[in-house]
């Protein structure tokens, strides 16, 4: 056989770069791959070889410019066609409201439309292409001039070294602008991998994206997970864009990943509503925001309504309050919980993070206060993410005056005096208290059995619960059942009428379910899943209490650990005796859940599903696991034997096949719904 020629060579090249492209478009933005990591190894195996053989074969945009360029020793700078403004804060509903009356003052004119998006908290970036390939990438940099990071953000998967589509439609110059972050996931298994490496862990992914764009080394960025959303354009000549909303459109077709949580054409209305429904998917995204930007849509008015010097009045940005604050640590209490586990709490000068007073938080245990060296009278940067407990995660060393007092953990338990015991748990250290009659674990213990998520008895909040088991008017958790009205008006912040809404709240708490029963018993290892799982296999709690370690651990999702402690608790008469109390105080338990006699019974189990799509609540890998959990099996390619598509935004070609062949499609919606039901 010939050697091939040169042309036969070229055309083996500029076949293996469309190819490649193809799969990394699929793979990074579409999210569904069609081949598997290895075959695409292969490929680009193959097109390295080609191009270091014949260099003349090799382009700006071709694949192989992905793995990383030889390093730099300093970024050049660059001057933005169009310098990359930023954005003024809004903080609060009114502040957005007075930007849209300004809006409507200048226009003169009422009917304003807007675009909303999510605010990255990424670094922004600016790619400009020429023809069609990217040539160059530059920071924002103080808005005029930025450095220019190009070979580090060919790196990124989801930046199309070529711009899609029609090449007739080729714009001659296209500056595009977005923002570079690093997802929650990579982020965290990033973090990881540098922590068994024994490196330096990143503070969050804003910084790991930072850092990463920062190398000059582009192989070292080639190594971490970036990945990028474009939400504007710079300076453009070949094409014109009409508005915001027509933009983004346009840009998704060149290739470009656009963030699927974006709403168009809306009233400022809309636009407040559309903020509040993002504070809630917020935690549930895979990439940090933090806020919203609204943009007025048509491009027309944006022009109309100008600059200043340093942000456009047509767009503002509406920031979530701030979840981390700073405050001194007034002095470091220990809690006993009803565990007896003692946790070390930080008594804070009270400050207000994310529009919640915050004046305790926790410090989890005495390691880790040794560890971040933290100290009474520190100034100390606080969090609070969700409706977690805020945490201390640093102390402020600069701040000191040498007035701190280093902390020491007690060497009984402060409430009852009992030994403390000291037991290890994962890589540190828990101090137990080891007295099963310890107040403070009685309080916990009938905290967590009138709980929302237990027995729910409204009114009956922490402080009520301290006094009355103070008062000696709770024992047990049957005494709970005996309160009475007048008792409990005598309180202190009860009255009458409150102490009468509690006795109902009671009286109402006497039919429970099953579920919230055991959960509400408080034995170790049985959170809410596991007290659900159980109580959907036995019919009555005397069933549970009957039934061996050995049946309980074949429960689906139901851990050895667990198995034992509902066991050993059921085994033990003085708990038998405190169940007896309370059913005799006329406490009924049923069983709301339906009794599923195979835990198998769900619409997934034997069931072959495949995945398509961007999944905007969690990564695919996880819906993944927990299909499997309820006995799926999962391939990656549609066939006539597939029973569900599960399609994601920007569903592939699965989508069509899957429609073609009549087979089950469920959205996202329906899928959590599924696991909330089944999980
Ligand atoms: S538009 C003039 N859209 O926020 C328009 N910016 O304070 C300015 N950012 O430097 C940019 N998400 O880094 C825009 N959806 C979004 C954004 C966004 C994050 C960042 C960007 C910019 C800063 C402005």
């Amino acid at each position: 056989m010939n050697d091939p020629t040169p042309d036969q060579i070229r055309r083996e090249a500029r076949r293996l770069q469309k190819e490649l492209t193809e799969h990394s478009y699929q793979y990074h933005v579409l999210d569904d791959p069609v081949i598997s990591d290895a075959e695409y190894d292969i490929l680009l195996k193959r097109l390295i070889e080609i191009e270091e053989e014949f260099p003349e074969f090799s382009t700006p945009d071709s694949p192989t410019k992905r793995v990383g360029a030889p390093p730099l020793s300093a970024f050049k700078q660059a001057r933005h066609s169009i310098a990359m403004l930023s954005l003024d804060n809004a903080f609060n509903d009114q502040d957005v409201l007075d930007f849209h009356k300004r809006i409507v003052k200048n226009l003169n004119r009422e009917d304003i439309l807007y675009t909303v998006e999510p605010k990255l908290d990424g670094v922004a970036v600016e790619l400009t292409y020429e023809n069609g390939v990217l040539v160059q990438a530059t920071t924002r940099g103080d808005g005029i001039t930025g450095e220019v990071i190009t070979e580090n953000v060919r790196t990124i998967g989801s930046v199309p070294l070529k711009l899609h589509g029609d090449k007739t439609k080729t714009p001659f110059l296209l500056e595009v602008r977005g923002e570079v972050i690093i997802k929650k996931t990579d982020f965290d298994l990033l973090n990881k991998k540098r922590l068994e490496n024994k490196e330096n862990v990143f503070a969050n992914p804003r910084n790991a994206a930072a850092g990463s764009l920062r190398q000059l080394d582009s192989k070292i960025t080639a190594t971490r997970p970036l990945d990028i959303f474009v939400y504007g354009i710079g300076l453009v000549q070949g094409i014109s864009f009409q508005s915001q909303s027509q933009m983004l459109t346009l840009l998704k077709e060149f290739g470009f990943p656009v963030n699927p949580n974006i709403e168009s054409g809306i009233n400022i209305d809309k636009v407040l509503k559309f903020y509040k429904e993002l504070e809630v998917i917020r935690e549930n995204l895979d990439y940090e925001i933090d806020g919203m930007v609204i943009k007025v849509d048509d491009f027309s008015l944006q022009r109309q309504l100008g600059e200043k010097i340093k942000s456009p009045r047509w767009a503002i940005a509406y920031k979530f309050a701030a979840m981390q604050r700073t405050t001194t640590i007034k002095d470091i209490i220990i809690q006993v919980g009803r565990t007896g586990t003692l946790t070390p709490v930080a008594i804070l000068e009270p400050v207000n993070v994310g529009g919640v007073m915050v004046s305790r938080a926790t410090l989890h245990n005495e390691d880790e206060i040794k560890r971040k060296d933290i100290r009474i009278g520190d100034t100390a940067l606080v969090v609070r993410a969700g409706d977690v407990i805020p945490k201390v995660v640093k102390s402020i060393k600069s701040q000191r005056n040498g007035n701190e007092i280093a902390f020491k953990m007690p060497t009984i338990c402060p409430v009852c005096q009992s030994e403390i015991e000291k037991i290890k748990r994962d890589k540190s250290h828990i101090n137990k208290c080891i007295n099963a009659s310890c107040q403070a674990q009685f309080k916990g213990r009938i905290k967590h059995f009138v709980s929302k998520k237990a027995l729910d008895i409204d009114g009956l909040g922490k402080k009520i619960v301290d006094q009355l088991v103070n008062e000696g008017l709770i024992k047990s958790f049957a005494d709970i059942f005996l309160l009475e009205k007048d008792t409990l008006a005598d309180l202190d912040r009860m009255a009458q009428k409150s102490a009468a809404n509690l006795v109902a709240s009671v009286e109402k708490s006497k039919k429970v379910s099953l579920r919230r029963f055991l959960y509400a018993l408080g034995i170790d290892h049985t959170g809410e899943n596991a007290a659900k799982l159980i109580s959907e296999k036995f019919s009555t709690l005397k069933d549970i209490m009957e039934t061996s370690e050995d049946v309980l651990q074949q429960i689906n999702g139901i851990g050895p650990e667990t198995a034992q402690s509902v066991s050993d608790f059921f085994s033990n008469r003085e708990n038998m005796a405190i169940i007896k109390d309370v059913i005799n105080c006329g406490v009924e338990i049923s069983n709301d859940q339906p009794v599923i006699a195979e835990s198998n019974n769900n619409p997934f189990n034997n069931k072959r599903v495949v995945l398509t799509g961007t999944l905007q609540t969690m990564p695919r890998s996880k819906a993944k696991k927990q299909l499997e959990k309820l006995g799926a099996a999962i391939s990656s390619s549609i066939s006539s034997k597939t029973h569900f598509l599960i399609a994601g935004q920007k569903p592939g070609s699965k989508f069509v096949k899957a429609q073609k062949f009549g087979i089950e499609i469920m959205d996202e919606t329906r899928l959590t719904a599924l696991f909330n039901q089944y999980l």
